[in-house]
């Protein structure tokens, strides 16, 4: 019961316009026509998204302090997709920005998927929520020089953000997690998958971890988020005790004060000198769209740019914050030559597989599960997927990579297996043999050592940049990418799949050498869509890197990046949770500087 009148007192966008004159809650502008500032601003964050609604809120909790969040989408709230767990809003909330022709995979280009909404992608993801291995951040603190990163520091960062529910549909979720390694009482909700979803395939693929011989490369794993990610496990995802998406809008921007004011559908310029000295970045410019007048507003503290992982790179840029032959080439004055920025872009590079079945299909009647979650929050609409589990597993000790391993440490995967779907067959491939079901997963290379770029084909500041992930231009990428094929493989081929999966449809049984599963995955692969590193973090001094360990924008004052595009190196798993966590660090430690 508390715990209902607490969710229901949190602000929301139309709680905050129906009770402002009693609330408390953040105050949000629509447009910049209708922006009225009665306020100096301490902070301004550039993007709401994940990170940014995290660092607006914590700046928030002192009373003092002013912040103003610019944001280029609209409200969660208007957007009913965003708050069912079994929908995921469509392009209509997004950038829908696009790869350039990818040189290592004959041309091919891709979708890249980025989230034009407030809560950012947290708004729109697969709310799975994983926060890679402790060796990831030890080796994180390692290249950035950020010590707040060890694990055993960040750790408890990440609990006091989490409200880890213990029931979910007033079903227990004991032996699914390990209560030692997660909060119950911070913002951001977070479940494991309920009891009620109830496709075999789930008891089956826990039982594989006791199939004789198969226990090594898959042990069961009782929790995914204890520092150690190998093995088959409970998947864990952001949604509250009562079948909600929970997001850094809904756990983290609905809890702040009228302090914290929301500008809504306004897109950033750029950043700019906010007098004579030409490194001091402490003003914000922006518009509703190419049209409108250009709007400028002044930190008296600090501006952080939040904008992800294509966002941020694409202001510092179009502000003159980059290589310089690079600015000159499009026609944009250089303040802070930096070659570094947009450079070592990385992404999870994921390649499917399928597999001939005999189980159920983890489809369901769309329209009569939303009525239901509309009346209870219950159903089958009340999960982000049916197949409950995550698999973790590094390459077999007889493939070794030596000096050259990508991982953080030997208590980490080089390999996903993500369970994706059970699907009817189409057409064509009841031509085949089977008239069985398809499982698909979803085969995934965590550590790629290839990096790419995000770089500007224009000074026009709403133009896109050119978005070049890069895969696979390194070997390396491939030997994970062919073992985690055939790791999926071995995984399906389990004593306990015997009677339910039955052959392999893709890559074909005959696809088998090294060549063959070359050309299988690079017609195959697509970025996983975690993107990391296009402002990478580095030790003060050095002269690679484009922020400092204190999240500040090398050779500039005022101005700092806190969002995925400072993780060097992509992780052990999904990202949200990794960007929560650090954005909470970078919180404290932006606090602590201006306390
Ligand atoms: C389709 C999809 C599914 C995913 N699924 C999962 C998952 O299940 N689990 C997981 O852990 N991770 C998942 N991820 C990845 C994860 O959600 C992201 O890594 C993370 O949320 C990134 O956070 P961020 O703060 O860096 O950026 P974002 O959350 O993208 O925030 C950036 C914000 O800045 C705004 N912005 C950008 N430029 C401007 C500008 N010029 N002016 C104003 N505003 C601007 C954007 O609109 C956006 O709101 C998924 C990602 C995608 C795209
Ligand atoms: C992305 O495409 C959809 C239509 O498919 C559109 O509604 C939306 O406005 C587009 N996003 C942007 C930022 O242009
Ligand atoms: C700009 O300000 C910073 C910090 O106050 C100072 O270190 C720097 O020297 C100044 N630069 C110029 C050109 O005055
Ligand atoms: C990319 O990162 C590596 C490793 O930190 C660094 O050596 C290199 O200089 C970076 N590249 C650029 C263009 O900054
Ligand atoms: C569920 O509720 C939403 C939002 O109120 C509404 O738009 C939708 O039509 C409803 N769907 C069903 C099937 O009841
Ligand atoms: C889940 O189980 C609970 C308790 O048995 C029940 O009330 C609820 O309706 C079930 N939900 C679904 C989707 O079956
Ligand atoms: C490596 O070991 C796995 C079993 O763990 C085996 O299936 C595979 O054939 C071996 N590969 C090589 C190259 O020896
Ligand atoms: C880059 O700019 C040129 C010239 O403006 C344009 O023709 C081209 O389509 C742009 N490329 C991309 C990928 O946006
Ligand atoms: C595999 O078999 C299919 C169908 O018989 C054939 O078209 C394809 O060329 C074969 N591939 C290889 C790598 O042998």
């Amino acid at each position: 019961m508390f715990q209902q009148v607490a969710d229901f007192l949190t602000c929301s966008f139309f709680f905050a316009l129906l009770y402002a004159d009693f609330t408390n809650c953040a105050k949000f502008f629509q447009h910049p026509d209708d922006f009225s500032p009665t306020v100096d601003y301490d902070f301004v964050v550039a993007g709401g998204g994940t990170a940014g609604l995290v660092v607006a809120t914590r700046l928030g909790e002192n009373p003092k302090w002013k912040i103003l969040i610019i944001e280029a989408g609209p409200s969660n709230d208007d957007v009913f997709a965003t708050h069912v767990p079994g929908l995921s809003p469509g392009p209509e909330i997004d950038w829908n920005y696009t790869t350039t022709r990818q040189a290592h995979l004959n041309g091919r280009d891709m979708e890249y998927s980025q989230a034009k909404i407030l809560g950012g992608c947290s708004s729109h993801n697969g709310m799975i929520y994983t926060r890679g291995s402790k060796d990831d951040w030890d080796r994180w603190a390692d290249l950035t020089g950020n010590e707040e990163f060890r694990w055993d520091k960040i750790l408890p960062l990440m609990m006091k953000g989490e409200r880890f529910t213990k029931d979910i549909e007033n079903q227990p979720v004991e032996g699914r997690f390990d209560p030692t390694v997660h909060g119950l009482h911070g913002k951001l909700s977070v479940t494991v998958s309920p009891l009620n979803v109830t496709n075999p395939f789930n008891d089956l693929l826990l039982q594989v971890t006791e199939d004789p011989g198969m226990n090594d490369e898959f042990p069961f794993l009782l929790d995914l988020n204890g520092g150690k990610p190998l093995g088959i496990g409970w998947r864990p995802a952001t949604m509250t005790h009562n079948g909600e998406r929970s997001s850094s809008a809904t756990a983290y921007l609905g809890t702040t004060n009228d302090n914290v004011h929301v500008l809504l559908n306004t897109f950033v310029t750029r950043v700019l000198p906010a007098g004579d000295n030409k490194t001091d970045f402490r003003v914000v410019e922006f518009a509703a769209d190419p049209q409108s007048p250009r709007v400028q507003v002044k930190a008296r503290k600090e501006v952080i740019v939040a904008g992800g992982v294509i966002g941020s790179p694409q202001i510092l840029l179009k502000s003159g914050i980059g290589k310089r032959e690079e600015l000159e080439a499009v026609g944009i004055k250089t303040l802070v030559n930096n070659p570094a920025v947009g450079k070592n872009f990385s992404d999870h590079a994921m390649v499917p597989a399928e597999f001939d079945t005999s189980l159920p299909t983890t489809n369901y009647d769309i329209d009569a599960a939303i009525a239901e979650w509309n009346k209870t929050h219950m159903g089958p609409a009340s999960h982000s997927g049916h197949l409950n589990h995550v698999v973790w597993v590094r390459l077999p000790k007889n493939i070794s990579l030596g000096a050259a391993d990508p991982t953080g440490g030997e208590d980490s995967p080089h390999i996903e297996l993500s369970l994706v779907s059970i699907n009817a067959r189409t057409p064509e491939m009841i031509a085949t043999e089977s008239e069985g079901t398809v499982l698909r997963v979803s085969t995934v290379n965590l550590h790629p050592i290839s990096r790419g770029s995000i770089t500007l084909n224009s000074s026009d500041p709403f133009s896109y940049p050119l978005i070049d992930v890069n895969l696979l231009a390194q070997d390396l990428d491939y030997v994970i990418l062919r073992e985690a094929l055939r790791s999926a493989q071995r995984l399906f081929s389990a004593p306990s799949f015997e009677s339910s999966v039955k052959a392999v449809i893709s890559p074909p049984a005959n696809v088998t050498s090294d060549d063959e599963l070359d050309a299988y995955i690079r017609s195959k692969v697509t970025a996983w869509i975690h993107g990391v590193g296009s402002l990478s973090m580095s030790p003060h001094g050095t002269s690679h890197g484009a922020v400092d360990p204190d999240f500040r924008v090398k050779g500039t004052q005022g101005l700092r990046v806190v969002d995925a595009s400072i993780i060097p190196s992509t992780a052990s798993g999904h990202t949200q949770a990794v960007v929560y966590g650090l954005a909470e660090s970078a919180s404290l430690t932006i606090a602590r500087l201006w306390q």
